[in-house]
């Protein structure tokens, strides 16, 4: 899907424009997007663009440094991206210091006239030892002559361009850092944006600061004050706005920052879809009212929901069902809050983030072009004709993680900032086919509050990214109080992620596992067996529909 421009342009005409930034130039590396965060964390403003971007684009975005990411290809494919033409000269116009990392240092060098070739012993991968083999600008004088590094590559410089000197080498001689500070252009074998770079964030610390002379002063409060003034020059006086609540943080978040300037201009819509956790409706009722004095409208669609679910077993059809009714309730409150109002609201808030509108780099050879990643947000996206609203989206330009310290300086409990990711379909897609067959859904609901609570009384919950409780459409065997069961069967999954992406099973001790299905079996009566999935993301996905 092509990029529409004017999102484009929003996206950098925001927080962007008002601060240096640090402009990263992704090549496809799967860390590309950890070395953005990495820059953040050091109070450095940095913006993902893809590595083959025009030259126009890179004026208009006036970085103060740049960074080449790593990535998967050799720069001897055909077509392996590269940094557009005229890149060199302009930040040698412009004293823009720039950074290569991996693929980006191989860019670099074969890009200036020096030799990359297919490493001969097949290239390095994992934690290794370099060496720093001289004084250097691109090192700190303080930092260990030997450290251990990430490495991952194929291809390594053999000879360099002129005017540049090796820094490092590895243990088996290759180049690893390399530096031409009168040009102030750097290289970097190794993965420094990794925490098994032991000195890796040293090392990009001193590159922003002490080379590229950025001042670190980027800050959530002046997130927080910019996004209010934008949304005060983008709502009118009189304009209302449309919110829909999902219980999660980011549209919590977007939505309590948009009262904050708009106050009761925005209504918020909370839908208990039948699908929600135990007591999931009454505790974020109870956060949105008591604590962030939200004017939510809950509505009830529970029956409605359900009677459109039922007999579906089919994984895509349950989700299609789900995402139709969630539009028609929400056109239903939408042309409720009209008639009340006496006009349309024009705005509708999204909690979109950073990750959701990032351009990748496309793999060379495919024929495609950078595709604009967006998630369907929320089900918003298909809403009826009439129903078209302009998007308020004040997270568009943050992580994560970001958004929870936004969330925090807004107020917004811990509890509620800390809470697990939950999908938009609910335990839906945790009850393998007919979800409104007997008592599935609540038996699904006392497993998944035993589980959830016993993760927080054993001071796990923070370490894991996701967990939760699936019912398995089978019975098995048992024998409970000498009687013999025919009993349900529930499986756990826990997964630690830092985007959802990849995921990997979480390693509970066996102590805790023997607790948690004793207690679930002893306190849900239908439940005769408990099963944990141990299986990572990929092959499995994190949910199992
Ligand atoms: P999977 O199961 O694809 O999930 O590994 C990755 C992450 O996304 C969540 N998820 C969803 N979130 N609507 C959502 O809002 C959905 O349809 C949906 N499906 C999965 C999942 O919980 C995990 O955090």
């Amino acid at each position: 899907m092509a990029e529409p421009a004017a999102k484009k342009a929003k996206t950098e005409n925001g927080i962007f424009k008002k601060h240096a930034t640090c402009l990263v130039l992704d090549y496809g590396s799967q860390y590309t997007q950890l070395i953005a965060r990495r820059v953040r964390e050091n109070g450095v403003l940095s913006m993902l663009m893809p590595g083959d971007v025009t030259m126009e684009r890179i004026r208009e975005a006036n970085p103060k440094t740049i960074i080449l990411s790593g990535g998967p290809n050799s720069v001897h494919v055909e077509g392996a991206p590269r940094v557009p033409e005229g890149f060199f000269e302009y930040c040698k116009e412009n004293s823009i210091p720039v950074l290569g990392i991996c693929y980006g240092m191989q860019l670099i060098v074969h890009q200036l006239g020096g030799e990359v070739k297919t490493a001969e012993a097949g290239g390095e991968y994992g934690r290794m030892p370099m060496n720093v083999v001289r004084d250097s600008t691109l090192f700190s004088t303080e930092t260990a002559d030997s450290q251990l590094v990430w490495m991952s590559h194929g291809d390594e410089a053999v000879k360099l361009p002129e005017g540049f000197s090796v820094v490092a080498r590895s243990e088996q001689g290759a180049i690893v850092a390399i530096e031409n500070p009168e040009r102030r252009i750097f290289g970097l074998q190794y993965h420094p944006e990794v925490v098994h770079s032991e000195r890796g964030a040293e090392t990009i610390r001193h590159f922003l600061f002490d080379v590229a002379k950025m001042s670190g002063d980027w800050k959530m409060e002046d997130v927080l004050e910019e996004e209010m003034e934008k949304i005060r020059q983008q709502v009118g006086p009189t304009d209302h706005v449309i919110c829909a609540l999902s219980g999660g943080v980011d549209s919590t978040v977007a939505a309590t920052l948009v009262h904050k300037v708009l106050g009761d201009r925005l209504h918020c819509v909370f839908v208990d879809n039948g699908l929600l956790r135990y007591k999931e409706a009454e505790r974020v009722m109870d956060t949105f009212n008591e604590h962030l004095h939200l004017p939510v409208t809950k509505v009830d669609d529970a029956e409605r929901m359900l009677g459109r679910l039922k007999g579906l077993t089919d994984p895509e059809a349950k989700r299609k069902a789900i995402g139709a009714e969630f539009i028609d309730v929400f056109s239903e409150y939408a042309h409720k809050l009209e008639k009340e109002l006496g006009h349309k609201p024009r705005f509708l808030v999204q909690g979109t983030l950073y990750p959701d509108v990032i351009e990748s780099c496309p793999p060379p050879g495919k024929g495609q072009k950078h595709s604009h990643t967006i998630k369907s947000h929320h089900n918003v996206g298909g809403l009826p004709e009439d129903l078209q609203f302009e998007l308020i989206e004040p997270l568009r330009e943050l992580f994560k993680d970001e958004v929870r310290a936004l969330g925090r300086l807004l107020g917004v409990p811990e509890q509620f900032i800390a809470r697990h990711p939950f999908p938009g379909p609910g335990l839906a897609v945790r009850i393998i086919g007919d979800v409104t067959e007997g008592d599935r859904l609540d038996v699904l609901r006392e497993v998944d509050e035993v589980f959830i609570n016993s993760i927080k009384e054993w001071g796990l919950y923070d370490k894991i990214w996701q967990a939760f409780a699936v019912f398995l459409p089978v019975r098995s065997v048992g024998v409970q109080g000498d009687q013999r069961t025919h009993s349900h069967v529930v499986a756990l999954r826990a997964v630690t992620s830092s985007d959802g992406m990849t995921a990997d099973w979480y390693p509970f001790q066996p102590d805790f596992l023997r607790y948690v299905s004793t207690k679930i079996c002893n306190t849900v009566r239908s439940v005769n067996r408990v099963v944990y999935d141990v299986t990572s993301k990929p092959p499995g996905t994190i949910e199992w529909e």
